[in-house]
């Protein structure tokens, strides 16, 4: 089974091209085939979720044709079928989002109930209440998701808790409803205004993306369109933590620094120097990391999928730091795998207290899913010795040639997997 295999202790220097936002390019993968006419994407991230998305979309008919690595040419004329099958939704749960795009379209979709996952329950009431408040019928049976309308008329929708998920599923349907819709206590979140520019450039009439009010005007037809997906806030992140953690000096390049705000903010309080230009930020870390305190919240608070690189940070700073984590209940799981190098972080419920260690030692840890898996390699990567990481096939759900853009930057990390291989690795680093 394929490993990492990294040998900590090399401060990262250098520049690291971001690439697309996977969170965005899945709502927008999903959008596109709301026209018959064909639709063009680029900057799209080559990572497993958007891959498989894309297999989802081909299964159901969409014609899904690869210009290049991070252009994706994509015609929704020739759907037949509204039913996606179970196995995309167990590989990746934003396969729903193309529930609200088929019932927005063809005012008709089935999709597998999205299961539980490794981060907490995940419900979806709030998507089947936007759907109803629209006017459709949705039920639940033998573990489907079945949405239905004659038409679907506009409606005013209060979201009961902020999410993004149902911003994005009840957006997409309401875009060929009747009439307008007001979504309130919408998510503000980059990837829903970069869903919204990507259906008003095919026509759509939304207003208000990125404040908690958004309004929609339906539209009866939407046509074809090219579109850049935004840079991805959270790749950006984890190289900026990796910057912090190893004492050194990166430079994240194609990024919204506007977008990196939260994340900025949190290194200078904790002893980075940030550095931002427009299209770039640079982040140095020359002595050991001051301790801080962080919650995560919707956007623009600091994200929940920075929390385990945060974590990872404070586990290494002087003092003691509390993360608390206020968006998903379960998902501080890694702290185990992190317990194994040498930190010392006591959890209780959704909030870890954190007593900052001088190192970590590298040790045998498995990813438990893709954000702490990121956080994990940042771990290994400043500490002292060799760790390897199993389960990488959650991390390569969202960060595209993470080992390559790391070994740009310095770092000593290597695929490996067999037990010779391994051997070889660690002869070669000494
Ligand atoms: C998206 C992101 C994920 C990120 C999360 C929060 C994608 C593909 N995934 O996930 O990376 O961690 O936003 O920024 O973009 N909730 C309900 N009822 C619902 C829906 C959600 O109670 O119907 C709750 C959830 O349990 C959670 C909170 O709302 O506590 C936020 O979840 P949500 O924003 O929907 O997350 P996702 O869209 O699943």
């Amino acid at each position: 089974m394929e490993q990492y295999a990294i040998k900590g202790g090399t401060p990262l220097v250098g520049e690291v091209e971001i690439g697309g936002a996977k969170n965005a390019a899945l709502a927008i993968l999903a959008a596109a085939v709301m026209t018959d006419e064909t639709v063009v994407i680029e900057n799209m991230p080559d990572v497993r979720d958007t891959n498989v998305l894309l297999q989802a979309i081909s299964s159901i008919g969409g014609i899904v044709e690869r210009i290049d690595r991070h252009t994706v040419k994509i015609n929704g004329s020739q759907i037949r079928d509204l039913a996606i099958d179970g196995d995309y939704i167990k590989k990746i749960r934003a396969s729903y989002y193309l529930l609200g795009a088929l019932l927005g379209k063809y005012k008709k979709a089935e999709v597998a109930l999205p299961g539980g996952c490794n981060i907490g329950s995940r419900p979806i009431d709030q998507h089947i209440k936007g759907f109803r408040a629209l006017g459709a019928d949705v039920s639940i049976a033998h573990g489907l998701i079945i949405a239905q309308a004659e038409r679907l008329r506009g409606s005013h929708i209060y979201m009961d808790v902020v999410t993004v998920g149902a911003t994005i599923n009840v957006m997409m349907a309401a875009v060929m409803a009747e009439g307008q819709t007001i979504i309130e206590n919408a998510a503000k979140e980059p990837h829903v205004v970069d869903l919204a520019n990507f259906l008003n450039s095919m026509g759509a009439n939304i207003k208000g993306a990125g404040t908690d009010v958004i309004r929609i005007k339906g539209v009866s037809k939407l046509h074809r369109t090219e579109y850049t997906i935004i840079p991805d806030q959270i790749e950006a992140g984890t190289y900026m933590f990796a910057a912090a953690v190893t004492k050194g000096d990166v430079t994240v390049k194609n990024v919204i620094p506007k977008h990196l705000e939260s994340i900025s903010a949190k290194l200078v309080e904790i002893g980075c120097e940030v550095e931002e230009s427009d299209d770039a930020v640079r982040v140095v870390a020359s002595r050991r990391l001051a301790h801080t305190h962080v919650k995560t919240l919707p956007y623009p608070g600091f994200p929940t999928d920075m929390q385990p690189q945060i974590t990872v940070a404070l586990g290494l700073s002087q003092g003691t730091s509390i993360v608390t984590e206020s968006i998903f209940e379960n998902r501080f799981k890694y702290v185990d795998e992190l317990t194994r190098m040498g930190a010392n972080i006591k959890v209780e419920s959704n909030t870890a207290i954190i007593d900052g260690v001088e190192g970590y030692t590298g040790a045998g840890i498995t990813a438990p899913d893709l954000r702490a898996g990121a956080a994990l390699v940042l771990a290994a990567l400043a500490a002292e010795g060799v760790t390897t990481i199993d389960e990488i096939r959650y991390i390569e759900r969202g960060y595209e040639d993470l080992p390559q853009k790391l070994k740009s930057l310095g770092a000593q990390i290597e695929i490996v997997d067999t037990e010779k291989e391994l051997q070889k690795f660690r002869l070669r680093v000494g």
